[in-house]
């Protein structure tokens, strides 16, 4: 049996539209999904903004009711079995709030394993154990209010761990954090993983997924556009070449004729202070930067370099280059 297993599942939202709010619109935010996820396994969620990611954890999560489909986690509906799902399984939304900031992190963990009617010597060793799990032992008598945004992240991560579940949702955990704060995170996470626990991870960066998950599927406006290991969504650029260049004000129509050349599968322009970065994505790069040069004649030009892809180039070409 997978930890989890996702079928079909769908939501919709009704909206209302226009200045007096009398039109309704359809948004169809997860447009039946599914997949399967193996016990213990570290799974990535990944899409851009808007994907449906958060709407289907919250699903998951028995927070948000499908308009259609079904899911199970560990064999339990998460519809009928609504009440037998939520104590098995733990889970933090990205930027979430809901922490004590004048109580330090033993007391605020205190505080929710009460709420959660969790054996007050249970959780006298469990909370320790959790603080040194996700590094804040040695700052777990200060209050959360001087704690980094990481800091507090890894102590929510802490506070959905109290009752030991058996799966875990994390639905953008780096989400605001420094490169630093970030890169503890997840190894957080990591640890997390020698415990056995199932997770289910969302991210937009594809840096992220390739570092922590076993697989990940790409998730863009709300259907599953690529499921595979990162490897294998990266050998899926393997015939593709990044061609990029510095260039110093390019004119939109030269831009747009770039994007026509037969060579060039996708192109895009990337700000940097005074330059731009034109970025194209090509299977001959040989062909594709003399051509590309003849274009921008005339216009000052930086560094012109081709790169091999990497698993963001892989996920631009899965979600259509937005
Ligand atoms: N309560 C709601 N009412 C109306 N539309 C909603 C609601 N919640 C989400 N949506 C819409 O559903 C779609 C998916 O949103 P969702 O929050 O699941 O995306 P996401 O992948 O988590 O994006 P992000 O990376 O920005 O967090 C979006 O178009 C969003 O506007
Ligand atoms: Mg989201």
């Amino acid at each position: 049996m997978s930890a989890i297993e996702v079928s079909n599942l769908q939501r919709d939202f009704q909206t209302t539209i226009g200045v007096f709010k009398r039109k309704k619109k359809t948004v169809k935010a997860v447009q039946g999904i599914s997949f399967d996820i193996a016990d213990g396994e570290l799974f990535g969620l990944l899409g851009p903004n808007g994907a449906g990611k958060t709407t289907s954890v919250k699903m998951l999560t028995t927070l948000l009711i499908p308009t259609g489909g079904t899911a199970r986690i560990l064999g339990l509906d998460i519809i009928k079995d609504a009440d037998q799902v939520r104590p098995r399984i733990g889970f933090i939304f990205g930027g979430e709030r809901g922490l004590y900031w004048r109580l330090n992190a033993t007391d605020n963990l205190r505080y929710f394993a009460s709420l959660y009617y969790i054996d007050p010597a249970v959780s006298k060793k469990r909370i320790p154990y959790l603080l040194e799990m996700v590094g804040l032992k040695d700052r777990a008598d200060e209050k959360v209010e001087g704690y980094s945004r990481g800091m507090r992240q890894r102590l929510h991560i802490a506070r959905a761990l109290l009752h030991d579940p058996e799966v875990l949702f994390l639905d953008e955990p780096t989400m605001g954090l420094d490169p630093v704060g970030a890169r503890e995170l997840r190894q957080t996470v990591r640890n997390l993983q020698s415990e056995k626990k199932t997770i289910l991870l969302t991210t937009h960066y594809m840096f992220e997924a390739d570092a922590l998950c076993q697989r990940v599927a790409v998730i863009n406006k709300g259907e599953i556009v690529a499921m595979d290991t990162p490897a294998k969504i990266k050998d899926t650029v393997n015939d593709l070449s990044v061609v990029e260049i510095e260039v110093f004000g390019i004119p939109p129509e030269t831009f747009e004729k770039i994007k026509t050349l037969s060579v060039v599968e996708s192109a895009s322009v990337e700000d940097r202070d005074q330059r731009q970065l034109l970025l194209v994505h090509t299977s001959k790069s040989a062909e594709a930067i003399p051509l590309l040069i003849a274009e921008l004649q005339g216009l000052k030009m930086g560094k012109v370099t081709a790169r091999e892809p990497t698993l963001e180039d892989a996920y631009v070409r899965l979600v259509g280059g937005e």
